[in-house]
């Protein structure tokens, strides 16, 4: 089934990650969406909270049920399809900070939050849960954010339709998600590559629970994790260990 022919449509709910996950238990099929309005008890990733006021944001969960493997391009993959899907709705270009950010200048438009559920080695089924700062003004969001967050209608000046914006999304995640089945996932790579805020060969600082490292990025391989040249080898980052990429 294609991702969005069903939608399930809520006024409010804690959490469409956790909706999703209930449907999942209970046998949705792959592609079932779940969209709120509002979400009470919204989600981030690292146990952030995510602001969700009602009829200001895009708030999506999408049940995956990918046959095997890796699943660790999935976050990756949402990343590039809710680009695509701001690019083909409103033109604008925005970027993908690594891991888990949508971004524009720097601010945050966007966030993936991706929860499986293993049964062994095999996922029995992956949420992916899509945050997208809609209709925001600056007084909307929490004063902590206000410096570091941003919404379509503070870059544009005008109002964005989030029916359009999540068909695209829809869409986009679908054609991408097809090709993640269909492999080799170096399309996923290069897109991402493409999309990212830093340039292949750019010195970076990654900072991890371990500390901090200096590098040359050279890009993220398929486990997604990023790559950093120093003093002529190679060090893995997986996107669970970062704290902060600059
Ligand atoms: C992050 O950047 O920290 C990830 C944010 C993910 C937010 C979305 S909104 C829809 C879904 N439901 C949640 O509770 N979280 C995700």
């Amino acid at each position: 089934m294609a991702i969005g022919t069903v939608v399930h449509l809520l006024r409010s709910c804690p959490s469409t990650n956790d909706i999703a996950k209930d449907l999942a238990h209970h046998g949705a099929a792959e592609g079932t969406v779940v969209l709120a309005d509002e979400q009470t008890q919204g989600r981030g990733t690292k146990g952030r909270t995510w602001h969700s006021p009602p009829g200001l944001g895009l708030y999506v969960s999408i049940i995956l049920r990918p046959p095997t493997g890796d699943v660790s391009l999935i976050p990756l993959m949402a990343g590039i399809a809710a680009a695509e899907a701001i690019h083909s709705t409103t033109s604008l270009e925005v970027g993908l900070k690594w891991p888990n950010d949508v971004v524009w200048s720097r601010k945050k438009l966007g966030g993936i939050l991706c929860e499986s559920e293993f049964v062994g080695s095999e996922p029995s089924y992956v949420i992916l849960g899509i945050g997208l700062n809609i209709g925001q003004r600056r007084k909307d969001f929490p004063r902590e954010l206000q410096a570091v967050a941003v919404s379509l209608r503070m870059i544009l000046k005008r109002p964005v339709d989030r029916e359009s914006l999540a068909r695209s999304l829809f869409r986009a995640l679908d054609s991408w998600y097809r090709k993640f089945l269909a492999g080799p996932n170096s399309d996923i790579l290069r897109a991402f590559e493409a999309k990212f805020i830093f340039p292949i060969g750019k010195v970076l600082l990654v900072r991890t629970e371990k500390g901090k490292y200096t590098g040359v990025y050279r890009g993220f391989d398929w486990k997604a994790r990023l790559m950093l040249e120093t003093g002529g080898r190679k060090i893995f980052f997986p996107p669970a260990d970062i704290l902060e990429i600059g």
